[in-house]
C-alpha cells in the first residue's frame, strides 16, 4: 500500500492529553492508555475515530470509563475504529493492551535488551504499544506512570520532568513523569532496568541548571565521560550559534546494545546505540570519538529542530534530519578542522548518497510517496538534505541565513510543519525568491555540470561555458534546470587569484556564481593571463562536475588554492582520472601506468609541513574502489578496478618511500593518549604513511611490529587491518587475529571491529571466511551491530569479495536477508540496500545479482520493508 503526500489531511479528532500506565513484565506488560480527544470543528458527527495499531493484543476498551459495546468498535490488524462518539464534548478513550517485550525482535515499540526495557518509536513504533493516532502532526502532553519489579528495574525513566514515585510494598515500585512540551508519539520513550550512571550539570545562558545523566551498563561508566563532555559542548554551541537553550530540568541519554539505528532524539530521554556513547583509548578509534561527538550533538540539536518544531507528516522527514545534520556538521567543523571535516563529509556524500541518487532507489530529498517509511531514513534525506540547507546558507549569506533560522524558530515553535514552511522563512527574512532553488527538494538525481573555459589573450577575457543536466530517476523522466550556487576562483600561473574587472552572464555574490539556466556562459574581463578555474570550492553544490583539465592545471590548484577543500578536490580528480585509466588497462591486460603529476602531487601534499596532518592524511587517501566504480558508471568489473588501484598504490608507495618513512617517525607520539583532533590528525597521517610502507613490503614483519607496538585502538585496529588485508594468509596475521579476539572477547564493540576487518579482506576467498565467522560462538544473529559488522560490512564494503564473478556473494546475501527478515525487517531491508548499484555491474555479475534479487522477491511472506526495497530495485 502506497502513501501519497497529496492525500494529507488533518485528523478528525484533536488529541488533548495522554496518560499512560505501564506495568512492566518481560512476557506480559500491561499498558493502559487514557486518551482525551475532541472532534475537530466542522467534522461530521458521524465520523468515527480511527487509531493505528500493529501486532497488538487489546484486553480492554472504555469510553469515559464505560466499556464500549462490541457493535461500536472494530479492531483489525492495523486499526481500531470507534463509532458513536460525542459530537462536540471532549471524551476519554481508555485502551488496555498486553505486550511481550522479551519476544519483540523487531526492536520497534517496547522491547528488552540485556535485561533493560527500552522503546524505539520513530517512525511508527508507538502503534506497537497501544492504539493511537500515530502520526507526527498529533501533538499532546504526556503523563507516564511506570510500575516494575524493584530488584531488576530500580531505574524507571520517561520523557520530561520527574514527578515522583514510591515503593508499592509488593516488591514493585513506581515512578511518574510529566512532559510539559506537546509532542508527537514518535518522541515518546520509556527505559527501565538496572544501569550505571554518569552525572553532571549544565547551566544555561539564562542561568537555569539542567541535570545531565548518561546511563550505561554497570562498570562502563568511565566510558561515558567523552560523551558527557561532547554533550556539554553541544549545549553551549547551540546557545552561541543558533541561540537555542534547553527547556527541561533534566536531559538523559541511555546507551543500549541492541538498537536498529545510531540513536534517537526522544524528548529529554535520548536512546543511543552504545557504539555512539562508549569510548576509551584502549577500545575506541579516533573515528569512534568523532562519531560520538557528532551523534551526541545531532540528537541534542533535534531538541529544537525536530522536537520543538516537528514534521507535519513523514514526507517532511528532511525538515528535521537534513537541517539537524547540517547543524551537527557545523558543530564538528567548529570543534575540529573545518577543511578536514568538509573533505570527510564530501567523501561520505559521494560514496553513499551519490550511488543512491544514481540507482533504482533514487528519490527526492522530499519524497511524494512511500510504501514503508523506515526505508526513507536515507543518505538522500539526511546528507543531501544537509547539503540543501548548506546551499540556503550559501545563497543568503551568514546574516540572512541566521535571520531566516530565527524566524523559523519564532514562527513555528510548537508546530508540525512542512518544507514549504521552512523555505518561506528564508524567503521572508531575505526578500529572495527561492522557488527555483526549492527544486533541490523535489527533483531526485545528482545534477551534472559540464564546464569548459577559453581565454582570449588579446581581449584579456576568460569565458566559462557551463551546462547543467539532471539525470532521469525513477518516476521522474524529465527535469527542470536547478539553481546551482557554484563557488569558484580563477588561479593564475603563479598561484595567485585573478580579480576580474567585470563578470557577466550570471549573477555573482562574492565568489559564488548562480547557475539557473540549462546553459550559461560567464564572461570575466580584465584577466591578465590564461587562468585555471577552480570550480565548486568548498563543494558549494552537491553535483558531479566535468571539466577537461590537464593534470598540470589540477596540480596548480592542489598546490595554491586558498580553499583547502579545493586542493583536496583537485588531487582527488587527478587520482580518479588515473584510477579510471588504470581500470581499463587492467581489464585489457595492459600494464598499468601512473601519471607523474599524481605521484608527485600526493607525496608533496603529504610532506607539506605547513598543512595540518589530518588534511595531509586525507590527501594521501586514494579514492576507494566504489568511488572508481561510480566514476566509471556502467559495465563495472570490480576485479579490474581492484587490480588497477593496487598497481597505482604500489607506484605511490615505491616513489614515496623516503617521505613515508620520515612521516611515520615524525608523527609518532610520545606522552599520554588524547582523543583531540590535533592528536588524532597526527595518528591519521602516521597510519597513512605506515599503510603506504606496508603496501611496499614483501613480508608482514613491519605490520606485525606495528600491531605489537600499538597502545591505542586507532593504531591497533589499523595494524590488524594492514596484516589481514595485505597478508591474509601469513602466520603473523592468524596470530594477531587470535590475540585480538582473546584480548577483547568480552567487549562487543571491539569484537564488531574484529569481524569487520576480516569481512573486508579483498578477494573471492573472503566469502568462505565470512561463512566460517558466522559459525563463531561470538557471532550473534540477533544483535544488529554484530550482523552489520559481518554481513553488512561484507556486502557494503568488500567490492571484490561480495561481487564475486560467480554470483555466490549475492546468493549468500539473499539467504541472509531471508533469514533476518522475519526477526528484524528494518535490519534486513537496510543491509539489502548494499545491492543498490547492481545495474552498473558488467552483464554476468548483473545477471547473478538480478537472480538473487528475484529469489528474494519471490519468497513467501516478506516484510513490507524488504519487499519495498527489492521491488524498487527490480523495477524497469
Ligand atoms: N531520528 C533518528 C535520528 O536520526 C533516527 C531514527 C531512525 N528511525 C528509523 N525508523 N530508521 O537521529
Ligand atoms: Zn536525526
Amino acid at each position: 500500500q502506497t502513501i501519497h503526500l497529496e492525500d494529507y489531511r488533518p485528523t478528525d479528532f484533536v488529541l488533548e492529553r495522554v496518560d499512560l500506565t505501564f506495568e512492566l513484565d518481560p512476557k506480559e506488560t500491561k499498558v493502559e492508555a487514557r486518551l482525551i480527544f475532541h472532534r475537530r470543528e466542522g467534522v461530521s458527527p458521524a465520523a468515527p475515530l480511527v487509531l493505528d495499531g500493529d501486532e497488538l493484543r487489546m484486553t480492554g476498551l472504555l469510553l469515559d470509563q464505560v466499556e464500549i459495546s462490541p457493535t461500536l468498535f472494530e479492531a483489525t490488524d492495523d486499526t481500531l475504529t470507534i463509532h458513536g462518539l460525542p459530537e462536540t464534548a471532549p471524551f476519554e478513550v481508555t485502551v488496555t493492551t498486553l505486550l511481550s517485550p522479551e519476544t519483540n525482535t523487531k526492536l520497534m515499540g517496547l522491547y528488552r535488551t540485556n535485561n533493560v526495557y527500552c522503546t524505539q518509536c520513530e517512525a511508527e513504533g508507538f502503534r506497537r504499544i497501544t492504539y493511537f493516532p500515530d502520526r507526527p502532526d498529533v501533538l499532546a502532553v504526556y503523563t507516564v506512570n511506570i510500575i516494575a519489579d524493584k530488584a531488576t528495574a530500580p531505574l524507571l525513566l520517561s520523557n520530561g520532568n520527574y514527578l515522583g514515585g514510591a515503593d508499592m510494598g509488593d516488591g514493585r515500585h513506581f515512578a511518574a513523569w510529566f512532559d510539559p512540551h506537546p509532542k508527537p508519539s514518535y518522541l515518546f520513550a520509556l527505559v527501565a532496568g538496572d544501569l550505571g550512571v554518569v552525572e553532571d550539570t549544565f547551566t544555561t545562558a539564562s542561568g537555569r541548571t539542567v541535570a545531565l545523566r548518561i546511563y550505561v551498563e554497570h562498570g562502563k561508566e568511565a566510558g561515558a565521560s567523552y560523551a558527557m563532555d561532547a554533550l556539554k559542548r553541544s549545549m553551549k554551541w547551540d546557545e552561541e550559534v543558533f541561540g537555542r537553550e534547553y527547556d527541561l530540568d533534566i536531559f538523559m541519554i541511555v546507551a543500549v546494545s541492541d538498537f536498529n539505528m545510531g540513536a534517537m532524539e526522544n524528548k529529554g530521554l535520548n536512546v543511543f546505540n552504545d557504539k555512539y556513547v562508549l569510548a576509551d583509548p584502549e577500545t575506541a578509534t579516533d573515528a569512534d570519538y568523532a562519531n560520538i561527538e557528532a551523534i551526541i550533538a545531532h540528537e541534542y540539536f533535534h531538541n529544537w529542530t525536530g522536537n520543538r518544531i516537528t514534521c507535519r507528516d513523514w514526507f517532511q522527514l528532511c525538515l528535521k534530519e537534513g537541517l539537524t545534520v547540517y547543524r551537527d556538521h557545523e558543530f564538528s567543523a567548529d570543534m575540529r578542522s573545518r577543511a578536514v571535516k568538509r573533505v570527510a563529509e564530501v567523501r561520505h556524500l559521494k560514496s553513499e548518497q551519490f550511488p543512491e541518487d544514481a540507482g533504482p532507489l533514487a528519490h527526492p530529498v522530499r519524497p511524494t510517496k512511500y510504501r514503508e517509511i523506515n526505508n526513507f531514513y536515507t543518505t538522500t534525506v539526511y546528507e543531501k538534505g544537509s547539503e540543501v540547507t548548506r546551499m540556503i546558507a550559501t545563497l543568503l549569506g551568514r546574516d540572512l541565513f541566521k535571520r531566516g533560522m530565527d524566524l523559523y524558530f519564532d514562527r513555528h515553535d510548537g508546530q508540525a510543519v512542512t518544507i514549504e514552511d521552512f523555505v518561506a522563512c528564508f524567503e521572508d527574512a531575505s526578500g529572495r525568491n527561492l522557488k527555483q532553488f526549492s527544486l533541490w527538494y523535489h527533483q531526485a538525481g545528482t545534477p551534472l555540470v559540464t564546464a569548459s573555459g577559453s581565454y582570449d589573450a588579446e581581449k584579456r577575457t576568460f569565458s566559462l561555458s557551463l551546462e547543467q543536466m539532471v539525470p532521469p530517476t525513477p518516476g521522474q523522466s524529465t527535469k527542470e534546470p536547478m539553481h546551482i550556487p557554484l563557488r569558484l576562483g580563477l588561479l593564475l600561473e603563479d598561484g595567485s587569484e585573478a580579480k576580474a574587472a567585470t563578470v557577466s552572464g550570471a549573477d555573482l555574490t562574492e565568489d559564488v556564481i548562480h547557475l539557473t539556466k540549462r546553459k550559461q556562459t560567464v564572461l570575466f574581463t580584465g584577466i591578465p593571463s590564461r587562468p585555471v578555474p577552480s570550480l565548486n570550492r568548498g563543494f558549494s553544490a552537491p553535483i558531479n562536475l566535468h571539466i577537461e583539465q590537464s593534470a598540470e592545471d589540477r596540480a596548480l590548484i592542489a598546490r595554491h588554492e586558498i580553499d583547502l577543500f579545493a586542493r583536496w578536490q583537485a588531487l582527488n580528480a587527478i587520482a580518479l582520472d588515473n584510477l579510471v585509466a588504470a581500470t581499463t588497462q587492467a581489464r585489457s591486460g595492459l600494464p598499468v601506468t601512473c601519471d607523474g603529476a599524481l605521484v608527485s602531487g600526493l607525496i608533496a601534499a603529504a610532506a607539506d609541513d605547513r598543512l595540518e596532518p589530518a588534511f595531509r592524511s586525507q590527501a594521501l587517501a586514494l579514492p576507494s574502489e566504489s568511488d572508481i566504480a561510480r566514476e566509471i558508471g556502467s559495465d563495472n568489473d570490480p576485479d579490474a578496478i581492484h587490480a588497477g588501484r593496487q598497481q597505482i598504490l604500489a607506484g605511490v608507495a615505491a616513489a614515496g618511500r623516503d617521505t613515508f618513512t620520515r612521516l611515520a617517525d615524525d608523527m609518532a607520539s610520545s606522552g599520554p593518549f588524547s582523543p583531540d583532533a590535533t592528536s588524532a590528525g597526527r595518528r591519521a597521517l602516521r597510519n597513512s604513511a605506515l599503510s603506504q610502507l606496508v603496501y611496499g613490503d614483501k613480508g608482514p614483519e613491519r605490520a606485525a611490529e606495528a600491531f605489537r607496538a600499538a597502545n591505542n585502538m586507532t593504531d591497533l585496529s589499523l595494524a590488524l587491518t594492514l596484516l589481514a588485508h595485505r597478508f591474509p594468509d601469513a602466520k603473523e596475521t592468524a596470530e594477531a587475529l587470535a590475540a585480538f579476539k582473546q584480548r577483547f572477547a568480552d567487549n562487543a564493540l571491539v569484537i564488531d571491529k574484529w569481524f569487520a576487518i576480516q569481512a573486508t579482506i579483498p578477494g573471492a576467498g573472503t566469502l568462505d571466511r565470512v561463512k566460517t565467522l558466522m559459525a563463531d560462538p561470538l557471532f550473534n544473529g540477533n544483535n544488529p551491530n554484530r550482523v552489520r559488522s559481518l554481513v553488512g560490512t561484507f556486502a557494503f564494503s568488500n567490492p571484490t569479495g561480495f561481487n564475486r564473478a560467480d554470483g555466490e556473494g549475492y546468493r549468500f546475501l539473499a539467504r541472509q536477508i531471508l533469514d533476518i527478515d522475519p526477526r528484524n525487517p528494518q535490519l534486513a531491508a537496510r543491509i539489502l540496500t548494499s545491492m543498490r548499484s547492481w545495474r552498473s555491474l558488467e552483464e554476468v555479475r548483473a545477471g547473478h545479482a538480478r537472480n538473487a534479487l528475484t529469489e528474494i522477491a519471490g519468497a513467501a511472506s516478506l516484510s513490507a520493508d524488504v519487499s519495498d526495497i527489492v521491488d524498487r530495485m527490480l523495477e524497469s
